[in-house]
């Protein structure tokens, strides 16, 4: 998929979310919240649906969980523009509850979708709901700051899940808000994983169907980090950048 194919399948799922009314939750909304970022990045952060701004705006992350957001990727010398942020939820739950099981279900379909154009390397998991979607089964004490690999059915066909809590826990919490910014410091790492386990992926589906090359090659290309996105990848100060359109084989070696 090219660059503008992407954006614009993106777009379409964009303008079904803003007219969605297949929960109980659209009829509380001010603007549906579909998700925003880079469309051809590595990375995809999900959330747990949209709060008091995020609704007000139809953007997510813009509130102090937001702010704090990006305070965290910035930690790492990313930036929000850089990767792809949405939630479980396209909607705001009324009082900021938690979304229910109904409407994680009912609206999962637009995640999946999202996912399946984005082809992430790694899916960054902010929080309970959204953890409970790629890691079943897992709890947050434990899982923070680890990774898993994502069952394709989530719509990521060949990723990495990494685990954080959410931000807005960290608000609540120093503690909290302290392993938060040790744990974003593990994600560069989990990236660098993830593509390597997507260069194996590929070179192992073509020794198994040499003459079926389409998928593989057009799997490592993906892999590759976008021109436009040189700050998704790990912090100078772990890896020293290499120049655009190096190999991701070639940063692996770094380490
Ligand atoms: N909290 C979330 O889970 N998502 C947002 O978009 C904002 C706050
Ligand atoms: Fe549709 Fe999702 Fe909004 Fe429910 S939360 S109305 S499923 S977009």
């Amino acid at each position: 998929m090219t660059d503008a194919e992407r954006r614009a399948a993106l777009e379409a799922i964009a303008e079904e979310v803003t007219a969605c009314t297949r929960c109980r939750l659209h009829a509380g909304r001010t603007r549906a919240v579909p998700g925003e970022g880079n469309p051809d990045t590595e990375v995809v952060f999900v959330g747990e649906g949209p709060g008091f701004n995020e609704d007000r705006q139809g953007r997510p992350f813009v509130g102090r969980a937001g702010d704090l957001l990006v305070k965290l990727l910035a930690s790492i010398g990313w930036r929000r523009e850089d990767v792809f942020i949405t939630n479980v939820v396209k909607c705001r739950p009324p009082d900021n509850r938690d979304p229910e099981p109904d409407e994680i279900a009912a609206c999962l379909p637009y995640l999946r979708r999202q996912l399946n154009v984005l082809d992430p390397a790694l899916v960054v998991t902010l929080g309970r709901h959204s953890m409970g979607r790629f890691m079943p089964g897992a709890r947050i004490s434990q899982a923070h700051g680890t990774v898993r690999p994502v069952d394709p059915e989530t719509g990521a066909a060949d990723a990495l899940v990494y685990a954080l809590y959410h931000p807005a826990a960290a608000l609540r919490s120093s503690e909290v808000e302290r392993v938060s910014y040790e744990d974003v410091a593990g994600i560069p790492r989990a990236l660098v994983d993830a593509r390597r386990r997507r260069t194996e992926d590929a070179e192992r589906a073509e020794r198994v169907n040499p003459a079926e090359p389409a998928v593989p090659q057009g799997t490592a290309v993906a892999v590759a980090p976008p021109a436009s996105a040189p700050d998704v990848r790990p912090a100078p100060a772990a890896s020293p950048s290499p120049s655009p359109g190096t190999a991701p084989d070639d940063q692996l070696t770094l380490f």
